[in-house]
């Protein structure tokens, strides 16, 4: 309750003060006796703006404004730049090993090619194998792979082809982004666009080479 008393005793304070008659009786205009009060606050914030100053000066300097607005290649290259000067666009394709990656491991791991091996390989290679595949518990397997298993080679031939159709004919280009895609089991057009740095590579691209 102190505190309660406390705020009474200072808005009571406060009303004399400013109050009609008080010493900041401000009724008939501004104050008499006014003065600076944040003398030392006015010339820290003065001096801050130099600061500012500063560092953009050293940015200018050291840096190129253009950085921030530029687009970058996937070495973080920046296009119409330094060596790229005059490689103005910037152009996507499909990165080969992350697209590919899972539709080899389907073929490598899938039960078709493991009986295939099994008659070829030696009992150690074929533990390494079957590690690589995790099929086998070992260190560097955290789970198994979870792909669609292939059953028998004939499987396995349209199952694969009709996937690698899809990133080598020009003509079946689209039904990688279409819903009735033959690599939706591992990723769909979704999972492309929502990852774009992982499913494709970004260049530079010459201007004179790109219609
Ligand atoms: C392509 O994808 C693979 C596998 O995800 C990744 O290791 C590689 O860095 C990517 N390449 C580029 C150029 O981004
Ligand atoms: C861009 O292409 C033109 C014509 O092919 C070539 O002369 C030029 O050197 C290229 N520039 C770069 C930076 O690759």
């Amino acid at each position: 309750m102190g505190s309660c008393c406390c705020s009474r005793d200072d808005e009571a304070k406060a009303e004399q003060k400013f109050g009609k008659g008080g010493e900041k009786d401000v009724s008939g205009g501004p104050v008499k006796n006014r003065h600076c009060t944040d003398v030392l606050c006015c010339i820290i914030f003065v001096l801050h703006w130099f600061g500012f100053a500063a560092i953009v000066f050293a940015g200018y300097a050291d840096g190129n404004p253009s950085k921030l607005y530029l687009p970058r290649d996937f070495k973080g290259d920046y296009c119409d730049l330094e060596e790229y000067q005059g490689v103005k666009k910037l152009l996507r394709t499909l990165n080969v090993s992350a697209t590919v990656d899972e539709v080899a491991k389907q073929l490598i791991c899938s039960t078709a090619a493991e009986d295939a091996l099994v008659t070829i390989l030696s009992s150690a290679d074929l533990d390494d194998y079957r590690c690589a595949c995790c099929k086998l518990p070992c260190a560097s397997c955290q789970a198994s792979l979870g792909l669609q298993d292939i059953e028998d080679p004939a499987t396995a031939a349209s199952s694969i082809g009709s996937r690698m159709s899809e990133f080598t004919d020009p003509s079946k280009a689209a039904a990688l982004f279409s819903s009735g895609s033959a690599n939706a089991v591992s990723f769909d057009a979704e999972a492309i666009w929502g990852e774009m740095t992982k499913f494709m590579v970004a260049v530079c691209l010459n201007q004179t080479s790109c219609a």
